[in-house]
């Protein structure tokens, strides 16, 4: 009769779908004389506020009063880290910053109201980029570091180098239920507030250090929220003080509730990041050095910005073991929204980086990723770049063997392969990818929970804990531990909603650990309560206090469950013998620490594990693309609640492809957020579900050390949709060549991907042109469209130009021999051919050998001459010349001799448009030039 473990539905889901689970903004109507307050916006990303007046608004009908700065007994500041939020700023710092507030009767008279405050500004620049804030130096912390080994010096040695830099977008969290909070004075004079907060203790801190208050004067409250993903981690905050506030000044309820496009254009996003990096690979695949400079765009004010970054760069390694790495970390400060922590916290992005890094390595050795990734994987008994073991390793293989098995990948890969090579315009593409990501609260003072569990005479149970629930499932988690851990049915024990007057000194629920934290501070306080019961049961039923089991309700010995007590009858008499049927749970999590100065310790409990293979198909001519298939295998533990598990899963799986497919976030260049509305944010739906979705949990998994056996599920799944952008990436490099790596931003929306698409198509059709050596068409690609083949051949020269010398000499290398009768390329054959390099008499032949021999001895790179219109006399003449030259002067001839081979080919290609030869990719590189030209 265990509970745990049980697929149980969720504790609210029938009130959620009936529309009787309440939220805070459905309580206003039970405080009569509530206000509903509307802000005072500023139409600049920065400027100065040079003049404030607010009267005018009082003069509107229904307006009851309006807030400024003067209004705020305390510290007017709702910044939870570094107090750097003003409530009432004389700065604004980005665009539609609230600078006042207006109350009114309705919420249409405090609108009505706010538009006649008069207000004049001085605009200041702003800072709307990265890069913009990389130039003018504008962090608000870092560099912070992580290290391990010379990384600089492994990327050097390395057989492969890669760098480059990769941008990576922001998400809007989209909770349905937008920032909500109802403040009123309580019997006694202080503040209560419901708040749709998941951190109720700092929602109380910011509210007492306003009003400037104890905190023992305020009381915060969470009956649930409809959604919160991080955004109401820190930034329920300052709208909780708005109310308070309101009420302080007025006497009178006071509720704040943000509409939808306010909420968008107001709170903070997941970062956007970008990341600079070089990276170098052996030749099988395996990493050998990795430097990165992570660069996340934290917005006005500091918020959660330090620890997202510590996590992102936690997360750098995903699954692999990273022989040398250095990664820095920088947190920019723009004028946007400031931006929070949202599900991952800075792991995915972190993620992401590392996932393209091998992705683009695999391609330019032509290995499929999913091997480069499988060589890089932890194996047991190694350390992450912070010093941690990763315990239980193995699991990232077992995972990844049985899903390969599960979802038939390798049958699938080559069917795939075949559907492209029939399908010219519409390719498939499929990936793994795996997610390795650590549970617990990186601040390490984080990792404690309290709980209240109180039983009444009659045997019901009401539990307290600091835990708030979001739809992620905790109440019913907890509902069945503390079912499971007193021996009753789940409709016995009531979760209360959570209140700081409960449990005080909570921490946020968040970093997916509320379970493992606030579950064991529960069933602590239970098992006190069943060592308070066990004496009196034991004399009930005669026997030990020691063999005294519950289970169902009833209370009976091990050795005879034929006696079976009620539980309320075991209650009763313990309260008749005076015993406190209450008690208090606590917990914290052991052995974790870490060190930001020296990079080094354990900030993790344990990792939460996962895979996931999924299949697209992406349309060539739109870039749309659709969702095949998705196979996820899950390491959950021992599931304490297998139907909220896999809801979790997923939710955060489709929340993930959001952030990387659909969800664009743009800022105008007034830094006004360009995409506030559903309208032009475009979210997850029903279309977007995968049209097969297999979800599977880890088997015989069970994590030693956390409650009852399970593991963290709220945040891990998210990252398993980048799955979903690598497969992405392999149906657009299906449209290219082999060897050539697909450079990707995110999110991959239709219009990068068409991009995309086109970059392969034009490096398939031009990156013949220098041998062997489609970078060039790669890099020329960034200067579309030209105009001619003039410009075109310029574009290309150019990058040669710019190329190190290290891979000038390669191109140069990569080159045949004139004369030589094996590996060339088809198109140095032909011109060969056509200069009569094929039909040499053996003595012209062996001569022209011997020359070659001695030029490449002598330069290090074969003797190079644009051959086309030469006769063979004239090339051995050249030849037998330039083998006289100096090494600069050879190597400026030699590239030249590469520009007029180009020049030559490129005119082959356009100004025979009625050749027969042409082939398919020529077709699409003349098809480029047109349409684009
Ligand atoms: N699931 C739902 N339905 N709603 C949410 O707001 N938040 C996510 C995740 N799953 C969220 C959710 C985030 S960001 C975190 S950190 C965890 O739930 C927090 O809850 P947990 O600690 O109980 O897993
Ligand atoms: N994860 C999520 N939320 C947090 C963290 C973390 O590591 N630290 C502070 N808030
Ligand atoms: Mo979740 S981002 O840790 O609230």
């Amino acid at each position: 009769m265990k509970v745990a473990g049980l697929p149980v539905p969720h504790e609210s889901a029938r009130g959620h779908v009936t529309g009787e689970a309440l939220y805070t903004d459905d309580l206003t109507g039970r405080f009569p004389q509530v206000l509903h307050a509307w802000p005072v916006l500023a139409p600049y990303a920065h400027a100065l506020v040079t003049s404030l007046d607010a009267t005018p608004a009082l003069g509107e009908p229904e307006v009851v009063a309006t807030l400024g700065g003067s209004d705020v007994p305390g510290e007017g500041n709702s910044g939870a880290n570094r107090h750097d939020e003003p409530l009432f700023p004389s700065e604004v710092m980005y665009h539609q910053q609230p600078v006042a507030w207006v109350l009114g009767e309705s919420l249409e008279a405090a609108q009505r109201g706010a538009a006649r405050v008069l207000m004049t500004y001085q605009p200041l620049p702003a800072i709307l980029s990265i890069e913009q804030a990389i130039a003018e130096q504008a962090f608000h912390s870092g560099p912070f570091h992580l290290r391990r080994g010379d990384a600089g010096a492994a990327v050097a040695e390395s057989a492969l180098r890669i760098e480059g830099e990769i941008h990576i977008g922001g998400q809007e969290h989209f909770y349905l239920e937008t920032q909500c909070a109802l403040a009123w004075l309580d019997e006694a004079g202080g503040v209560s507030v419901h708040s749709s907060t998941q951190h109720p203790s700092e929602t109380q801190d910011v509210v007492a250090r306003v009003l400037g208050i104890p905190r023992s004067q305020v009381t915060v409250e969470c009956l649930r929220m409809g959604g919160a993903f991080g955004g109401k981690e820190v930034q329920a905050n300052p709208w909780a003080a708005v109310a308070a506030l309101g009420t302080w000044k007025t006497r009178r309820p006071v509720c704040v509730r943000l509409p939808r496009v306010l909420d968008m254009a107001l709170t903070g996003k997941r970062h956007p990041f970008l990341a600079r990096f070089e990276a170098g690979f052996h030749e099988d695949g395996r990493l050998q050095g990795l430097t990165v400079s992570l660069y996340s765009d934290a917005g006005w004010s500091l918020d959660l910005s330090e620890p997202v970054m510590w996590r992102a760069m936690f997360h750098l390694d995903n699954a692999y073991y990273l022989p040398a790495v250095d990664v820095e970390g920088y947190v920019c400060r723009t004028h946007k929204t400031s931006q929070t922590a949202f599900r991952g916290f800075g792991g995915p992005q972190g993620m992401l980086v590392v996932e393209d890094i091998l992705d683009r390595a695999a391609r330019r050795l032509s290995l499929p990723p999913e091997v480069v990734r499988q060589r890089n994987f932890y194996r047991e008994s190694q350390t992450t770049h912070y010093g941690q073991r990763v315990k239980d390793a193995w699991r990232i293989q077992t995972i990844w063997h049985e899903l390969q098995e599960t979802s038939c990948f390798a049958e699938r890969r080559e069917a795939a392969a075949r559907f492209n090579a029939e399908h010219p315009h519409c390719k498939r593409g499929i990936a793994i990818t795996p997610v390795k990501f650590g549970i617990s609260f990186t601040a390490t003072f984080f990792n404690q929970a309290g709980a209240l569990v109180l039983i009444y005479r009659d045997g019901s149970v009401q539990v307290n804990h600091g835990g708030t629930e979001m739809g992620q499932g905790l109440h019913t988690k907890i509902r069945q531990i503390a079912a499971d851990s007193l021996g009753l049915p789940m409709e016995r024990v009531r979760i209360m909603p959570t209140r700081t007057d409960k449990v005080p000194n909570t921490s946020a629920s968040a970093a997916s650990a509320s379970t493992d934290l606030n579950g064991v501070a529960v069933a602590d306080a239970c098992a006190q309560l069943k060592a308070r019961l066990a004496p009196v049961a034991g004399a009930m039923l005669g026997c030990p206090p020691e063999a005294v089991r519950h289970c169902g309700g009833m209370v009976f010995s091990e050795g005879d469950q034929v006696q079976q007590l009620p539980f309320s009858q075991v209650v009763e008499a313990a309260y008749r013998q005076r015993l406190p049927l209450f008690a208090q749970g606590y917990y914290r999590t052991p052995g974790i620490h870490f060190d930001q100065k020296t990079g080094q310790g354990q900030p993790f409990h344990y990792y939460a594990y996962g895979a996931a293979v999924t299949e697209v198909e992406v349309d060539g001519f739109t870039g749309v693309h659709r969702i095949v298939r998705v196979d996820i295998l899950q390491d959950v533990g021992d599931s304490l609640s297998p139907v909220i598990d896999r809801g979790q899963v997923e939710g955060g799986f489709m929340q993930g492809l959001g952030w990387l497919t659909l969800e664009e976030l743009l800022w105008d260049e007034q830094g006004r957020v360009a995409t506030a509305g559903a309208s032009t944010y475009k979210l997850p739906s029903w279309s977007e579900l995968p049209e097969v979705f297999e979800v599977a949990f880890l088997e015989r998994a069970t994590e030693a050390g956390v409650i009852l056996g399970s593991k963290a599920v709220g945040e891990p799944p998210l990252m398993l949709a980048i799955s979903a952008r690598e497969a992405i990436r392999d149906a657009i490099g299906a449209f290219g060549s082999a060897g050539v790596q697909v450079e990707l931003d995110s999110p991959l929306t239709p219009e990068r991907i068409f991009w995309a698409i086109e970059r392969q198509r034009f490096v398939k059709s031009l990156g013949w042109i220098f041998e062997h050596s489609p970078w060039v068409a790669e890099r020329a690609w960034r200067a579309e469209p030209f105009e001619s083949v003039d410009a075109l051949h310029a574009a290309m020269k150019r990058q040669v130009e710019r190329a190190t010398r290290e891979e000038q000499l390669a191109l140069l290398r990569a080159h045949p021999d004139l004369g030589a009768r094996a590996g060339m390329s088809e198109a140095s054959s032909g011109e060969q051919a056509g200069a009569g390099l094929d039909r040499l008499a053996p003595a012209e032949f062996a001569r022209l050998q011997r020359l070659n021999a001695e030029y490449r001895e002598k330069f290090g790179f074969p003797f190079l001459f644009a051959v086309k219109g030469s006769a063979k006399h004239d090339i051995l003449k050249a030849l037998e010349q330039r083998v006289g030259g100096t090494q600069d002067e050879e190597f400026r001839v030699a590239l030249d001799q590469v520009y007029r081979i180009a020049r030559f080919r490129l005119e082959s290609i356009f100004e025979c448009s009625t050749s027969q030869a042409a082939t398919n990719g020529i077709t699409t590189a003349k098809a480029t030039l047109s349409s684009t030209g």
